[in-house]
């Protein structure tokens, strides 16, 4: 899990500043709330990475990464969005 996590960042260049305003992460909390979202087939996901990308990416990596989570169960889908919301709300991310 982790090393998709790591995947994902590396291939959307975030621009997410402390002290500015949050919507400098709306493209980090679109791309997670896709990715977390069952209902969001695969060839949607890669619709939506392709449209934050900058950089060349695998699109075969980017699949497995979405169907890594769709085999996940709710519960641990929902403990993601916990645990996502934890980060931004921490200290060193506000
Ligand atoms: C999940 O994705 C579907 C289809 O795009 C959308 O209708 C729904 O609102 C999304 N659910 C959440 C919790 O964002």
């Amino acid at each position: 899990m982790k090393l998709v996590l790591v995947f994902v960042l590396a291939a959307i260049p975030i621009c997410c500043y402390a002290g500015d305003d949050s919507s400098n992460c709306l493209a980090m909390d679109d791309v997670i709330a896709q990715l977390i979202n069952s209902s969001v087939p695969v060839d949607d996901f890669q619709g939506v990475i392709k449209s934050y990308a900058r950089l060349p990416y695998d699109e075969n990596a980017v699949a497995k990464v979405k169907e890594c989570y769709l085999d996940q169960s709710e519960e641990t889908l929902d403990s993601y969005q916990v645990m996502m919301d934890a980060i931004y709300n921490s200290e060193d991310c506000s």
